[in-house]
């Protein structure tokens, strides 16, 4: 039998004329050993919590005949309690927003906040989804730069702000791929310079030392969103939850926008049994960046240049043609990140298995 409508060319679709010879976004992903490319946790959930996530998924079956909490507000005290605790914010389920995953929750900020003749402005290299999601929602995209090595300049910065007047702007902090962060004041410096909202994306937060941005809310909530994930530190990338913190105002802005029911009971179960064993997960961000600490060491010693990073990842090279070197990696069993620098690859800090692995292939391409 043949699949239907496989004639059917993509070009000959009536697509949207903005997003007609687009790419899908997607890093490749591979069936290799040693997977060091999409930033997750190497470290699996404890047993215990997946005891709990599969009883709670049981609980929830049971009841899936029903929509669930259209607004979540079990999980996002639970989140709201879990940001209070790690940032020292006073935070409730009222200042916390969650979706499936935090892509879900920059696309409704740009939904409610940007869209036909708005824009968004980011500082280059930066998280390349904020484009996307620019585009995807018919949002105007500014993009800033950053210095030649990766660093923001804060008066330049603030003066950009002031002279493009973004609706919106994207402080990433750490920054993904280059794995910097903000300093905290030049941060309260960009965010009171921003005339429109401000979205600081902290998916990396619990791999620095640095303040959470919430620290600013107090002062800023008419226009700060803090976002952050359940995908990395917390090791539930393939549960899909990411979530905000900012003023009642700003959640309730994103009703008019978010569809009904975006998170599946399962979904908000799951989360919740997850952040019951925050402590025994986050366990792993200590030895991350123990292990970041001994990766960036050694392929210093090797020669390579290293960005300082804050996150469980680094950016390092020369390399003379970073696809040819991707690809020397791959071939060693070791997927990697090409992000688009030049001369630069992204590694994930993985297990420490893993790391030596990545690194004795790094040895032989130095
Ligand atoms: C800076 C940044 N923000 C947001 C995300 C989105 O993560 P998720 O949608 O899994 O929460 C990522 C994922 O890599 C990221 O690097």
């Amino acid at each position: 039998m043949n699949p239907v409508a496989s004639h059917v060319a993509l070009d000959a679709l009536p697509l949207r004329e903005d997003l007609r010879g687009k790419n899908a976004y997607g890093a490749p992903q591979l069936d290799v050993a040693v997977r060091l490319n999409t930033n997750e946790n190497p470290y699996p959930p404890p047993p215990e919590l997946v005891a709990d996530v599969a009883e709670e998924a049981r609980r929830v079956t049971a009841q899936l005949h029903r929509y669930p909490d259209r607004d979540a507000l079990a999980l996002r005290a639970d989140l709201a309690a879990y940001l209070a605790r790690s940032t020292g914010v006073a935070l409730t389920a009222d200042n916390v927003w969650a979706a499936n995953g935090s892509n879900e929750i920059l696309q409704q900020v740009l939904q409610a906040f940007g869209g036909p003749g708005r824009t968004a402005l980011g500082f280059e290299p930066s998280y390349s989804m904020h484009p996307i999601i620019a585009s995807g929602t018919q949002t105007g995209w500014l993009a800033a730069r950053r210095r030649a090595d990766f660093t923001l300049d804060p008066v330049e910065a603030a003066k950009t702000l002031a002279d493009a007047a973004p609706d919106v702007v994207f402080l990433t902090s750490p920054n993904n791929p280059t794995g910097g962060a903000i300093e905290p004041e030049e941060l309260a410096e960009l965010v009171a310079a921003a005339p429109g909202m401000v979205v600081v994306d902290e998916a990396y937060a619990e791999f620095s030392d640095r303040p959470s941005a919430a620290v600013l809310l107090a002062e800023h909530g008419h226009k700060l969103i803090v976002s952050r994930t359940m995908s990395k530190a917390f090791a539930f990338a393939g549960g899909r939850l990411g979530y905000l913190a900012a003023a009642p105002a700003v959640v309730d802005a994103l009703q008019l926008v978010r569809l009904p029911y975006h998170l599946s009971a399962l979904t908000q179960a799951a989360a919740r049994a997850a952040l019951r064993h925050a402590r025994a997960t986050l366990a792993s961000v200590a030895l991350l960046r123990a292990e970041r600490g001994r990766v960036v060491a050694a392929l210093a010693a090797m020669g390579y240049q290293v960005v300082p990073s804050d996150a469980n990842f680094v950016l390092f090279g020369r390399f003379a043609h970073a696809p040819t070197s991707w690809r020397a990696f791959l071939d060693r069993g070791v997927l990697i990140r090409d992000v688009g620098i030049e001369g630069h690859l992204r590694v994930t800090i993985g297990a420490p298995e893993e790391n030596d692995v990545f690194l004795r292939a790094a040895k032989e391409l130095a």
